[in-house]
């Protein structure tokens, strides 16, 4: 059952796609609590409590212990300390002594203090009190979230091409760079179904333009790969740069399309071309507007795009820039002691990404004037539905990929999401997995997180051990940041090993893409925690690095360095598969309990549940050639598999006719 809340005058968000009824009743389960400076929802949990959600965040499963903050944020340098993310996805599961879900509908910003600062208190505090709150209660775990799903609505869908592997890096400079990739990949006859365009293939950062010098006659470059079997995906950015004559710009400023400043002007800010405009997102007019220019590309021959920067980052305003340099040429003058070098150095590092800069900038919703602070968190969520939006009229058949760094509940039914810029640390190998749950239940199906890792060095055991998990989450790209170490696959020595995984990727994904889609239609989670499946398993509820993927499946990956095995719960019987490649395996039936599980290097280990089994095919160069043919059972004797199989390109998508069972 679900119950609506209102307080106050919300702004809409359009999170979910249900009127409901507004109840005069009680808040269930919380109290509200007033204080001088803010009013709180505050909820009593008791010591066994779980509180599961909160979608794209840092840290465990289980979010207790710590202080989480929606406000999306760019932050490349995320760690175990951060308190926002790229996302905001205000949805809590609570289950314990009661078991219920929760959603702040709320665009502004949300401190969850989930037992920080009292072990046994969950104090919510939106930023101010006019918001929409539902609660949802129901059976178990799965029936709240699926009850919420359905409140917000189904899940984009990506084309199975997506599901192929995907090689980008901030550093390919030009369409040499990327015949590259291509001709190394291919030369080694590494599947790789796409690679990515990161900002320089723009004239100059510009959106919808390309670098001619660079991709001289892309249409026919996006043809060349097309024949090798490659996507090209480029990327979009939010801000649009000032610069006469560039016709998005003009046409923004002459039709009103982007944010003012307290003055009324457009509001200046800057990224990657220096000094820019952003596009009023939340204005339909805008957002028409912008998502007709992604024409441009599909126009070239380009399905695929990502949207990126639109929390949105903010390099330096205009106004902020301009009393920063003032104060610093004061400063320049004096001799830098404690406080005054403090300072000095706090000015310089606070310039970008300032949440004081969101006071200054506004939208015009309805015709009103709102202030940026309290829409933060719909900014990129209406980049990616301007894009989806379009997609509709512009591809109605074909479906176009399409994910985003910034996003809120919502944003789920026009784009997937990755994980935004992680670094190449074990640690972010462990929050990949534990993050995957979490989005499921805010509706992001399509995600996963930059394989590798983006920010600093990566090492080949973790390449390595990162393809181990991303060979099973919908979205598998290596990505990285210019300046750090190259990752593609063949930059390593053990290439081999990493290309076998991509095989049993291929392998694996008419199961992954059958899962994916069964999850989406029937808006179910495709990673569960183990306890959704074992609500009453006490070992099953501390489980904090181990996934149910589909039903089928469980995953245990390595993600420490120089280990070569793991302990593993099992809730249930299940089969230990021990991979190499798809040729070369073994399995072995392990009892419920706690084992300790080899995994050398070179072994990519999951399991399948009691009594099941799933197909696996053949590899193949790219997700075009998969051969359904190929598919065999793997997995428990006389096990059957219902598989969802459609054409993976067009809308034709339905639970009921595209199941074929596999025996
Ligand atoms: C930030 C994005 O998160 C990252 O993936 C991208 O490479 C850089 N922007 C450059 O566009």
């Amino acid at each position: 059952m679900i119950q609506k809340y209102r307080f106050g005058t919300p702004i809409e968000t359009c999170a979910v796609i249900k009127e409901l009824p507004v109840t005069e009743e009680k808040l269930p389960f919380f109290e509200i609590s007033s204080k001088k400076e803010n009013t709180e929802f505050v909820y009593k949990m008791a010591d066994k409590d779980i509180v599961y959600g909160l979608g794209e965040q840092v840290r465990g499963i289980n979010k207790r212990g710590w202080i989480y903050k929606s406000c999306n944020a760019d932050d490349p340098h995320h760690q175990e300390d951060t308190k926002s993310l790229y996302g905001s996805h205000n949805f809590l599961l609570l289950s314990g002594e009661e078991l219920f879900g929760v959603f702040f509908d709320y665009a502004g910003t949300v401190t969850y203090d989930v037992g920080y600062t009292h072990r046994d208190t969950l104090r919510i505090t939106p930023e101010d009190w006019n918001l929409d709150v539902y609660v949802i209660t129901g059976e178990c775990e799965k029936d709240i979230v699926k009850q919420f799903r359905k409140l917000i609505g189904r899940s984009y869908i990506a084309p199975m091409w997506a599901f192929g592997y995907g090689q980008s890096r901030w550093g390919y400079k030009d369409a040499k760079d990327i015949r590259k990739v291509a001709a190394e990949y291919r030369k080694r006859n590494i599947p790789l179904d796409s690679i990515y365009m990161d900002i320089d293939y723009m004239e100059r950062y510009k959106d919808f333009t390309i670098d001619e010098d660079a991709f001289p006659e892309f249409e026919t470059f996006c043809a060349e790969m097309k024949e090798q079997g490659i996507h090209l995906v480029p990327i979009i950015d939010a801000g649009v740069k000032i610069e006469e004559g560039y016709d998005v710009y003009e046409e923004g400023v002459k039709n009103d399309y982007f944010c003012k400043d307290a003055k009324g002007k457009d509001f200046v800010g800057a990224v990657w071309p220096g000094r820019v405009y952003f596009p009023d997102f939340l204005k339909p007019e805008t957002r028409t507007w912008f998502g007709e220019k992604y024409a441009f590309l599909l126009e070239k021959g380009v399905d695929g795009f990502w949207n990126d920067m639109n929390e949105p980052a903010i390099f330096y305003t205009e106004e902020r820039l301009a009393s920063v340099m003032e104060r610093i040429s004061e400063l320049s003058k004096e001799n830098l002691d404690v406080d005054s070098y403090f300072e000095f150095t706090g000015l310089v590092a606070g310039i970008g990404n300032n949440v004081g800069d969101y006071d200054t900038f506004f939208h015009e919703i309805d015709g009103k004037k709102v202030s940026h602070s309290k829409v933060h968190n719909l900014y990129g969520y209406n980049m990616t539905k301007a894009a989806g939006e379009a997609f509709e009229k512009l591809s109605p058949e074909k479906r176009i990929l399409m994910f985003s760094r910034s996003s809120y509940i919502g944003a789920h039914r026009y784009g997937g999401i990755w994980q935004g810029d992680n670094k190449s640390w074990w640690s972010h190998l462990l929050m990949n997995l534990q993050m995957m749950p979490s989005l499921n239940m805010a509706g992001f199906l399509y995600t996963g997180a930059d394989v590798g890792g983006f920010g600093s060095d990566t090492m080949e055991d973790l390449m390595l051990r990162w393809l181990q998990l991303a060979v099973f989450t919908p979205l598998m790209r290596n990505h990285s940041s210019r300046g750090t170490r190259e990752q593609e696959l063949y930059r390593f020595d053990n290439c081999d090993t990493c290309k076998k995984m991509i095989e049993i990727r291929y392998g694996l994904i008419p199961y992954l893409y059958s899962e994916y889609m069964k999850a989406v239609l029937s808006d179910e989670m495709m990673f569960r925690p183990l306890a959704f499946d074992f609500p009453k398993d006490a070992a099953a509820r501390g489980v904090e690095d181990q996934l149910l993927l589909g039903n089928e499946l469980m995953i245990a990956p390595v993600y420490t360095q120089n280990s070569t095995g793991r302990y593993v719960y099992l809730p249930e019987e299940m089969m230990l598969v021990r991979m190499r490649s798809l040729s070369d395996y073994e399995t072995q039936v392990l009892v419920a309990g706690h084992h300790y599980v080899k995994a050398e290097l070179d072994e990519l280990v999951f399991f399948i549940r009691k009594d099941k089994a799933i197909p696996i095919g053949a590899t193949a160069i790219n997700t075009e050639r998969l051969d359904a043919g190929t598919l065999k059972l793997f997995g428990y004797a006389g096990a059957t598999y219902d598989l969802y199989e459609d054409d993976g390109y067009t809308k034709a998508y339905d639970l009921d006719s595209c199941i074929r069972e596999i025996v």
